[in-house]
């Protein structure tokens, strides 16, 4: 039994903040976001848009490509880290949005890992025989989290969802090797650091802005190339194929010279890396998602291609995948 992607869809809100629209916020151009990122806009969600309403939205387009309706799903798993609510999961709300009442639901959060981690999780739970059509979204409202006074991380997100129908198949499709990993002692690098459990919520640390998103942009992007080479290379390994035999590589979408860097060491072309950050900028969990759904509508995923994902987020985490295409 295999796990085959049936069914792709995307959605990003209407509203596009671009980098000009940035540099009257903040202390930036246009010139430094787009050397330094590859970043020429992002989509914002509107007041009132959360995650589970973009969700929604990409995975009625998913399952209508998939030719299927809410009642024939069995799971929906949206892997995100900017919840609706801590309580219940985005998936919950998501499965009442879609009216699909036989679903299970629940969220995973790896950062902008997360697909990668669920897609991993869903496949092996599809070919073990216990589900058979699962809804899969990424889907971040980062935009929430963002502290728009600090430039260092405010330019580099955006808001948007991606989803797929992953299925049972008899056919040699889909997800056939994956590697997940995080780095210990990585937490601070990338963090929101108060407003759960460990740091409730107090006027303090809401004056201290402590639950909007904090970064170490410079060492993130030290481990973020290393993971996802390394990454990509036991994927690879794992089934016998090598950079070479890649069709198309999809990686997360966090900067385009992390992308390019990762590229050139795998010796990747650039031709086969399939990138859209200037149009959305980080989504974190929904990148991968997004560029399945806009990769397959642009034609660039054909019945049999090897494509490699890899990806690194908040954790650290990171994760790889190797996926034959094809329903
Ligand atoms: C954040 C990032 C783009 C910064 O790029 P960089 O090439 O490392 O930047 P540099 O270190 O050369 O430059 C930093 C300088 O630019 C400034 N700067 C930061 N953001 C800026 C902005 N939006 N506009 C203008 N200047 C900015 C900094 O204040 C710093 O100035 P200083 O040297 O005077 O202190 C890069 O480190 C990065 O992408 N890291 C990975 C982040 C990531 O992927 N996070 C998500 C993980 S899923």
């Amino acid at each position: 039994m295999y796990a085959a992607i049936t069914g792709w869809g995307h959605y990003a809100p209407e509203k596009v903040l671009t980098n000009a629209d940035l540099e009257q916020i903040v202390e930036t151009s246009d010139e430094w976001i787009q050397s330094r990122t590859g970043i020429k806009r992002r989509h914002i969600a509107a007041p009132g848009q959360a995650t589970a309403d973009m969700a929604t939205r990409a995975g009625l387009l998913a399952l209508e490509e998939a030719g299927l309706t809410a009642k024939d799903i069995d799971l929906i798993v949206v892997a995100t880290t900017t919840p609706d609510l801590l309580l219940p999961s985005t998936a919950a709300l998501v499965q009442s949005k879609l009216d699909a009442p036989q679903a299970g639901a629940f969220d995973m959060n790896a950062a902008c890992c997360g697909f990668m981690y669920a897609l991993s999780a869903v496949s092996a739970m599809v070919r073990g025989g216990g589900v058979r059509r699962v809804l899969l979204c990424g889907a971040e409202t980062i935009s929430s989290y963002l502290n728009w006074e600090d430039r260092n991380t405010c330019v580099l997100f955006g808001d948007a969802a991606g989803a797929v129908i992953v299925e049972a198949s008899d056919q040699p499709r889909g997800l056939q090797s994956y590697k997940l990993g995080a780095i210990p002692n990585t937490a601070e690098m990338l963090w929101v650091k108060a407003g759960a459990t460990l740091r409730p919520m107090n006027q303090e640390r809401l004056d201290n802005k402590e639950q909007l998103l904090q970064m170490n942009g410079a060492e993130v992007f030290k481990h973020a190339v290393r993971s996802m080479v390394d990454g990509s290379l036991n994927v690879l390994g794992q089934v016998g194929k090598t950079p070479a035999d890649v069709d198309l590589m999809i990686p997360h979408q966090a900067n385009l010279r992390i992308i390019e860097a990762t590229a050139k060491r795998l010796e990747v072309p650039m031709e086969q890396v399939f990138v859209n950050i200037h149009e959305y900028g980080n989504t974190s969990a929904a990148t991968i998602p997004v560029a399945i759904s806009e990769a397959a509508r642009a034609g660039r995923l054909h019945d049999g291609d090897t494509v490699l994902f890899a990806a690194f987020g908040g954790g650290l985490t990171w994760a790889a995948g190797v996926l034959t295409w094809g329903k």
